[in-house]
């Protein structure tokens, strides 16, 4: 399973990047306002700072939601830099522009799914991956986690080479949940991701370890 990191703040993307497990980077409007970028120029130097930083794809997100003001903004951005995965959201639009850019080799990422249903549609249009966010979805009361399982399944069913990119992962224990359903790639905060490596017998195991060996070297 591939690793992105939820954020758009650049020195956590460098912690995880430095890390060495980070397969990419996933951004939204709300990240993006979070760090303080605002304005056409600063948005567009964020993503390409962010691609540097990186391997892998980076999610950057179009605000339009009609067809052609998405087709502008996406062009822009997938011209940014061949990393860049134009984010999509799953409306009628949305869905169309996903088609075009599938058609022209943009890669695309179709954001705030929550059905089944929504993925499907995604998945025919040609996304690269869809993006069901499993923390809102435990929020209100829905297993998210669940949901990853069935688009999993819908994807193996129909051979769609859509990628299932569960998103909004609130902690370790989801990151776990997806491995279990098959999800293709998980975006964490670094919390997170940092939470796989906590285990009490690790620590106890390390300074047992440690102890032993200071006592016949000193
Ligand atoms: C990423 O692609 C999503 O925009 C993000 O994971 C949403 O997370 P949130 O529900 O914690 O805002």
């Amino acid at each position: 399973m591939k690793f992105f990191i939820d954020t758009a703040n650049l020195e956590q993307i460098k912690e995880a990047q430095d890390l060495g497990v980070l397969d990419g980077v996933t951004t939204n409007p709300s990240l993006m306002a979070k760090e303080g970028i605002g304005g056409e120029e600063n948005i567009l130097k964020h993503y390409k700072d962010i691609c540097d930083i990186v391997d892998g794809d980076v999610s950057a997100e179009v605000i339009s939601t009609d067809y052609e003001g998405m087709i502008v903004e996406g062009e822009k951005l997938a011209s940014l830099h061949p990393q860049i995965v134009v984010k999509v959201p799953v409306i009628k639009e949305g869905i169309k522009a996903i088609k075009y850019f599938s058609s022209k080799g943009i890669k695309t990422n179709c954001t705030l799914v929550f059905s089944v249903g929504q993925a499907l549609l995604a998945a025919k249009a040609g996304a690269t991956y869809v993006s069901p966010f499993i923390g809102r979805l435990d929020d209100n009361s829905t297993d998210g986690v669940q949901l990853i399982e069935q688009i999993v399944d819908m994807f193996e069913m129909y051979e769609f080479e859509t990628q299932v990119l569960a998103a909004s992962i609130r902690n370790t224990m989801h990151i776990i949940k997806c491995v279990e359903a098959g999800a293709d790639v998980a975006t964490c905060p670094l919390s997170a991701i940092e939470g796989l490596l906590n285990h009490p017998l690790t620590d106890i195991g390390l300074a047992q370890f440690l102890s032993d060996f200071k006592k016949v070297n000193g």
